[in-house]
């Protein structure tokens, strides 16, 4: 079968640097950063990028690459007949797994972004949120409009969907992001802001902030779950490895810094306490939104059609790599046709998906190990799966792979890949275990 390929290393990059940048950069970086250490953090988490989620990144690039083959069939191919072969599989049902929460929070972005563009928001805007999350049918629309979003851009293929929907998104969400930082910077007050995200802050800093910081270039990253791998598998032998994954880090980087400018400015600006997660976007952000609408409401409207905007673009161009290492592997493992494949990750991951978004309503009387549905989804891929494949990509590529080869591809890193790397994740493994 012949495989498409993206055109050069700079569509690899935004390709890959579209799965990287997502939600992860926006509600979770610029809070870790605030809360364990401001610029001592960002240090910390540049060294973890580097020591230890770029040798995961090159383990799963160069098996993608060198076997030119999706998940499983890469693992297949060097653990033939192993029993051990098996645990690829995790590395298929992972991505669905997240895409289906994913589509669910992509879901309420659109809904955001809708509201934003019809008039803004009202006044009892950080208790809407609640609201929206518990009714049962608005989030159930919006997740299906996010999914078959998604599954458009990965029905055109790798090279008309995927590499030109990327093309174009990663410079526009920069350019956006850019425009809200630089607004959310000259309004008054927001100089504590900057201070919360960089001051550093030694005594916040522990063997604690080491695991936060390798637990966030993990999952910014999207290391583990056989994306950078598929992604890899579409590359022409001539790409070069080490600078898509230096490329790919300093994207992510430098996004998750700038939304850490255009986000953290204006919560302080307004006076109010940052935290984390979906609240930061869904209610932090809409209610400076409507304190801003008092003076400026033209204004305070374009900024907050822009931001959700760039949340949603900036979620789908993660979420098209989680479905396409699913469609890869029933296209090339089942011989499903891209249409075939598509149209059944688009049904199995809406029904979890709609499970997902119930569980914050009708269902939420749902527990497995004391968690909801949605929760549960999250723990489980984001605390074992993503370090299992992690795990059994590093072994591959250190002890698998052609050895001459990997030196001459991956370099000084390669050392790290084979004897220090196994032994960082599996700790990882052990603690989040306890
Ligand atoms: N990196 C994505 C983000 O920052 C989240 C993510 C984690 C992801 N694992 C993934 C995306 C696997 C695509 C595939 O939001």
């Amino acid at each position: 079968m012949d495989r498409e390929h993206f055109s050069n290393d700079i569509t690899v990059i935004m390709a890959m640097a579209g799965s990287a940048i997502g939600l992860g950069n926006i509600w979770r970086f610029p809070y870790m950063a605030g809360q364990n250490g401001g610029a001592a953090f960002i240090v910390i988490y540049i060294f973890c990028a580097v020591l230890l989620a770029l040798p995961i990144f090159l383990s799963e690039a160069s098996i993608g690459k060198y076997t030119q083959s999706g998940t499983f069939g890469a693992i297949e191919k060097l653990l033939p007949g192993s029993k051990l072969r098996w645990l690829g599989m995790i590395t298929v049902i992972s991505p669905l797994i997240i895409l289906s929460y994913y589509s669910v929070v992509g879901g309420w972005s659109i809904k955001y972004l809708y509201v934003s563009l019809a008039g803004g928001f009202g006044e009892d805007v950080a208790s809407e949120y609640g609201r929206l999350v518990s009714s049962p049918v608005i989030p159930l629309v919006c997740h299906t409009l996010f999914l078959l979003l998604t599954s458009g851009v990965v029905l055109a293929g790798v090279k008309s969907g995927i590499e030109r929907f990327n093309k174009i998104s990663i410079p526009v969400l920069f350019v956006l992001i850019v425009i809200i930082a630089v607004y959310s910077l000259t309004l008054p007050g927001s100089a504590a802001g900057v201070e919360y995200l960089l001051k550093p802050d030694f005594s916040n800093v522990g063997p604690k902030t080491f695991i936060y910081a390798m637990g966030q270039s993990f999952f910014s990253l999207s290391l583990g779950v056989g994306t950078v791998l598929t992604y890899s598998s579409y590359m022409k032998k001539d790409a070069g490895l080490m600078k898509t994954g230096f490329g790919t880090a300093f994207f992510d980087l430098l996004f998750a810094l700038i939304a850490g400018f255009a986000i953290m400015p204006a919560v302080f600006a307004a006076g109010i306490e940052p935290g984390s997660g979906p609240g930061l976007i869904f209610e932090t952000l809409p209610y400076i939104f409507v304190k801003m609408g008092i003076t400026l409401p033209f204004l305070s409207r374009l900024i907050s059609i822009l931001f959700f905007l760039t949340i949603v673009v900036a979620a789908l161009t993660s979420s098209i790599s989680m479905l396409e290492t699913g469609v890869a592997y029933l296209n090339e493992e089942k011989g499903f046709s891209r249409k075939k494949a598509v149209t059944v990750l688009f049904a199995l991951t809406w029904t979890l998906g709609a499970l997902c978004s119930l569980s914050f309503g009708p269902l939420s009387g749902v527990k497995i190990f004391g968690l909801n549905i949605f929760s549960f989804c999250d723990a489980l891929v984001s605390n074992f799966f993503m370090v299992m494949g992690a795990l059994l990509f590093v072994y591959l590529a250190g002890w698998r792979m052609d050895e001459g080869q990997m030196r001459k591809e991956t370099g000084a890193a390669y050392f790290f890949i084979r004897y220090v790397s196994p032994f960082v994740i599996f700790a990882i493994f052990l603690s989040n275990l306890l």
